[in-house]
């Protein structure tokens, strides 16, 4: 078991990385209530025996106010005072929901993750963004505030189906491409293990993605600056997420290609490493090449809530595991896609 502690002066949170975390519960003094993932609930009844569970409904379409509601009239009607603690069992959806009504049930009361899927583990359980959707736009309401605990217990990731697994991996690569060429180098040479879900190669790339976000949390927590590098592919990638129907690590991964070529266009990156980050994510089993209409994407990125003046930012890379944060122009930008997009078909 690996342990790491996030603290960005405004909270801390004590991480856990393992197996069998669900039993630290049953030694726990204060009194919680599990909001759970309904499917996790399906296929782990047994974790959750002699619990207080409340099932939170699962799919993008629940992340909104009417769950938020549900779970707070749960909550009262089990007359749940300040003290309450709260977990949420769950993937990013859960976590980002639970997390949301904790910070505002009573005015705020503590709580803590259970994180069951490889997305969730290595990215949105961690950092402190809570929140819900709101008519179609993403994560439009939320809070800023650090979970007490965050338990990382990669034995649930056994019944997660491959396709979300792999949609996870794309994170774990955009970890590497920003900030650590070693661990691009380690998840290069532990494909085959990675992919078949080996539980030691998982707690030490689980881990060290972990401490990577943690760093630049720690260092940026309401994005101004490092922050952002965190969101590199995902400029583009959100408007593939939105037109596409793709899964959120999916459309990361064809969003990482499109920057990665971007930054060579722009001269800033070499196109053997571009070449490079593309035939890992592929090797991953992750989409590169799909049909795009440039049109859809740069409609769908104006309207991005990140828009500053004629210009966006946008997360470059400088050399593998090198990233930095630059402006584009939205006319460039329009310009490069409709050049980028016909390599991606
Ligand atoms: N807060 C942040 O910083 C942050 C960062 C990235 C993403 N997110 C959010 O995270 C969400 C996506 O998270 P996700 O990819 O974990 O998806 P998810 O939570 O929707 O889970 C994906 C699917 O896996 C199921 N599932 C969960 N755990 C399982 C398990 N152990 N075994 C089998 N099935 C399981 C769920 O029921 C669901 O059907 C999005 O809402 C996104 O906005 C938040």
């Amino acid at each position: 078991m690996q342990e790491l502690i996030l603290n960005t002066g405004s909270g801390q949170s004590d991480i856990l990385v393992g197996e069998g975390l669900m039993d630290r519960l049953k030694g726990m003094s204060q009194t919680f209530v599990l909001l759970v993932d309904e499917n996790v609930l399906k296929l782990h009844p047994e974790k959750f025996e002699s619990m207080v569970v409340i099932p939170v409904p699962t799919g993008e379409s629940n992340k909104t106010m009417q769950t938020v509601e549900y779970l707070y009239r749960e909550l009262i009607g089990l007359e749940y005072d300040r003290s309450i603690l709260i977990v949420g069992v769950g993937g990013g959806l859960v976590t980002d929901i639970a997390g949301y009504v904790a910070s505002t049930f009573l005015r705020g009361v503590r709580f803590g993750f259970i994180s069951t899927t490889l997305l969730g583990q290595v990215d949105a359980s961690i950092g402190g963004k809570n929140g819900v959707n709101l008519d179609g736009y993403k994560n439009m309401i939320g809070v800023i505030r650090q979970p007490e605990f965050i338990w990382c217990d990669y034995q649930f990731l056994d019944t997660l189906e491959d396709r979300q697994y792999i949609s996870g991996l794309a994170e774990v690569i955009k970890y590497g491409a920003i900030k650590d060429r070693k661990l691009l180098e380690f998840i290069e040479d532990h494909m085959e293990s990675l992919l078949s879900r080996d539980k030691k190669v998982l707690e030490e790339v689980i881990t060290k993605c972990i401490q990577i976000k943690a760093d630049v949390v720690q260092m940026d927590e309401r994005e101004s600056g490092e922050r952002r590098l965190l969101n590199f592919g995902h400029t583009v990638g959100h408007a593939i997420e939105r037109n596409y129907g793709l899964l959120h690590g999916e459309a990361i991964s064809v969003g990482m290609d499109i920057a990665a070529r971007l930054s060579v266009k722009m001269k800033y990156f070499e196109p053997e490493y571009a070449a490079w980050l593309r035939s890992i994510l592929q090797r991953a089993g992750l989409p590169v090449e799909i049909k795009l209409d440039p049109g859809k994407i740069y409609n769908t990125i104006r309207k991005d809530k990140k828009k500053e003046g004629s210009g966006i930012h946008f997360i470059f890379l400088k050399s593998p595991g090198n990233a930095f944060s630059g402006e584009i122009d939205l006319e460039e930008l329009k310009q490069s896609l409709d050049d980028l997009c016909k390599h991606t078909a």
